[in-house]
């Protein structure tokens, strides 16, 4: 049994977009369209969550995920409490489960949950009570489920349908949780073709077994597609050398304009952030007219109003 869904299908934790059924990628997709428009008003809460409360857990650092998810909640009436771990008794030595036990009796519904281990989010599903869900902010180098949801968002907003399209993810696969779970979510919505480009260092041995086709020349890997996904290099999790020098890298995969000339002319550019200007990507393009990723960043407050209000509907019933 898929320990993310409930006896009738329905997503009960967050935890990976592998394996999940695709009807249920388009419908958090469309829920969050729904959503989006909320957002766009003068008051911008629905109670759907109103007495319920949510604990952001995040034990690594993050910009957009700890406040979309915050903003996600408030909007859908939820109390939310962000935990401090610099400031928490995790400093002193309490173990994860020890944390979690003493949330979970504070009568917590639902942990949002970013961890360096691979597997955290996982880990802490499989030991809540049955009312309780668990979302996954970012594990290791595993998965980052809504991340990915919010980048199909944002491909769908500006191209419709995923079937024609050729999407680009381009940089450090190896040590990116987005770039496993984009792979999984494109590959799940039926697009026609994903690519991965990048240094034969920082691209995993199994990436054909994902259902991507390896590019290490950039500019043949660019030609013609949709859609181009930059990634950033992530130093934080790097063993050892893996490359000459970030001018070189620069050199051979940052997205410049005139690389960018490769792919179609319509197509949109996205990175899901924090971006190295000028180590994956020229600020020309950052900046530029094909950029989506400032409205990436928007959409992740729909996008995760759509998870927390789907799971709390099958964790509800439970509880
Ligand atoms: N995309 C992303 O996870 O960004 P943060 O690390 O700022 O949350």
């Amino acid at each position: 049994m898929n320990l993310q869904l409930d006896q009738d299908g329905r997503l009960r934790h967050f935890l990976t977009v592998e394996g999940l059924p695709p009807a249920l990628l388009t419908q958090i997709l469309d829920t969050a369209e729904s959503f989006s428009s909320v957002i766009g008003k003068s008051v911008k809460k629905v109670p759907l969550l109103r007495g319920r409360t949510v604990m952001n857990l995040f034990f690594e650092a993050s910009t957009r995920t700890r406040t979309t998810f915050e903003l996600a909640a408030k909007r859908l009436s939820a109390d939310v409490i962000n935990l401090d771990i610099s400031t928490s008794s995790a400093v002193k030595g309490e173990s994860l489960l020890d944390t979690l036990w003493t949330l979970e009796a504070m009568q917590c519904d639902m942990f949002v949950v970013r961890h360096r281990d691979s597997g955290a989010a996982h880990f802490i599903a499989r030991h809540v009570r049955p009312g309780v869900s668990v979302i996954n902010a970012g594990d290791g180098r595993h998965a980052h489920p809504t991340q990915a949801m919010l980048d199909m968002f944002t491909i769908r907003q500006h191209k419709g349908d995923f079937a024609p399209l050729v999407v680009a993810i381009v940089g450090d696969i190896l040590h990116s949780r987005v770039a496993r779970s984009q792979i999984h979510a494109l590959n799940a919505l039926g697009v026609a073709e994903v690519r991965v480009i990048g240094p034969r260092t920082l691209l995993p041995r199994d990436i054909d077994d994902l259902g991507a086709r390896v590019f290490y020349d950039m500019r043949s890997g660019l030609r013609d597609v949709d859609v181009v996904c930059m990634l950033r290099l992530q130093r934080e999790r790097m063993e050892g050398a893996l490359l000459p020098s970030e001018a070189e890298f620069f050199r051979r995969y940052g997205l410049t304009e005139d690389k960018l000339a490769l792919a179609k002319p319509d197509a949109i550019v996205m990175h899901p952030g924090p971006i190295n200007r000028g180590v994956e990507i020229d600020s020309a393009v950052a900046d530029g007219p094909r950029s989506v990723i400032l409205p990436q960043v928007t959409n992740g407050i729909a996008v995760r109003m759509a998870v927390m209000s789907l799971a709390m509907q099958a964790t509800g019933e439970a509880a």
